[in-house]
């Protein structure tokens, strides 16, 4: 992969012997290129022409299926500019950026990508958690934490940090009881702000809790995101697992790997009689894993405990480290590190900065 990264280079060199200068930030990951371009936004026609240009010449590379261009500009002169590089994709240093995902709402998406995070930390990492959800941002709430981010000095935004996790939602910045009217462009936009204009350092990994669906905004998200693969959360009752099949096919189809599916809320012991029960079926996310192809990474109990925890703002991980839930995310967090450790083996995404 790397060898594609200085190929590509090459060609813009080709192509016009000032374009590598205007490189911010490449990133090769999953058969596709992601460019940041510097852009000059009082010259914006002339910038668009040479993104078009770009993107066809690199996506005739062997083994590259799609190339994202982005143009960003940025209100200092480029010479300014160049002071503050080493920052300016705020992802450009963050090795493994994995999306938490189903294709149906309310299946624990955010649950779960709050205890993996604590889960993969606890295993050495350095992680950070970024909600996608700008409609309906749950994040602050499971972590107990409302407070405004910060400005870095490079301008850029700081993200939260709590519980050695480095966060960032929309929740962050506007109020709680504020609704989110915005159209698909610009939730993209928000989401693609958090992910560059927030200053996110150094990570092993980065949680995407995505928003419930498969439309265009989820689309456009894993195309545009170089994720190294992709988490599907399910119930195992059959509705939620059409959705889920819907998820992975949208995966599938940008090239991001299905790291293995998640059945949750799998089965309840009652407290009281410890009678177990199915209350969403049973073991279908685990079936349908085998039918789809992709691994099963294990099952979370619909369980009291971890939804109090939750709405107390301190994740099961950290609240009750010895419960079987907490034993269990900690065994998923292992599954999804060799995953990647095994994915990036055989392809590595590769982030350079100019
Ligand atoms: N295994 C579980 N046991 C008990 N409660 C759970 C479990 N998983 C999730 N919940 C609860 O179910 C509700 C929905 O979970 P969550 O918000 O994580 O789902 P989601 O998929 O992120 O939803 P959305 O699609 O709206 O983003 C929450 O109240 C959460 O506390
Ligand atoms: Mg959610």
């Amino acid at each position: 992969m790397s060898d594609v990264k200085t190929l590509a280079i090459e060609k813009l060199k080709l192509l016009n012997p000032e374009y590598p200068e205007l490189i911010e930030a490449i990133v090769v990951a999953n058969k596709k290129i992601y460019l940041s371009l510097k852009t000059d936004k009082t010259k914006i026609d002339i910038f668009t022409r040479i993104k078009l240009q770009i993107e066809k010449e690199l996506s005739a590379i062997d083994g590259i299926d799609s190339v994202s261009v982005s143009l960003t500009s940025h209100s200092e002169s480029m010479q300014s500019k160049a002071d503050t590089r080493a920052v300016t994709s705020g992802i450009s240093e963050v090795r493994n950026i994995i999306s938490v995902a189903s294709g149906k709402g309310g299946v624990g998406k955010s649950t779960i990508s709050i205890n993996l995070a604590v889960a993969i930390n606890q295993l050495g990492f350095s992680v950070g958690l970024l909600d996608a959800d700008v409609y309906g941002p749950s994040i602050p709430k499971l972590v107990g934490d409302r407070q405004k981010p910060k400005k870095s000095k490079a301008g850029k935004i700081l993200p939260i940090q709590k519980y050695n996790i480095s966060l960032m939602s929309i929740g962050f910045l506007v109020p709680e009881d504020s609704p989110m009217i915005w159209r698909g462009p610009m939730v993209i936009t928000a989401v693609s702000q958090m992910l560059n204009d927030v200053e996110w350092g150094q990570l092993d990994y980065l949680i995407v809790d995505m928003p419930p669906g498969t439309g265009d905004v989820q689309l456009t998200m894993a195309q545009r995101v170089p994720m190294s693969g992709a988490v599907i959360v399910s119930t195992p009752q059959d509705l939620a697992l059409i959705d889920a099949i819907k998820g992975i096919e949208m995966f599938k189809k940008v090239n991001v790997p299905i790291l293995g599916m998640i059945e949750n809320m799998s089965t309840f012991i009652c407290p009281n009689c410890k009678n177990e029960s199915h209350i969403f079926g049973f073991e279908g996310a685990k079936v349908e894993a085998k039918n789809q192809n992709v691994d099963f990474l294990g099952d979370i109990p619909l369980e009291i405990d971890l939804r109090e925890c939750s709405d107390n703002g301190k994740p099961i991980m950290l609240s009750k480290t010895d419960s079987t839930v907490s034993k269990k995310f900690l065994e998923i967090a292992k599954l999804v590190k060799s995953k990647i450790e095994d994915n990036s083996n055989s392809e590595k995404p590769n982030i350079i900065i100019n």
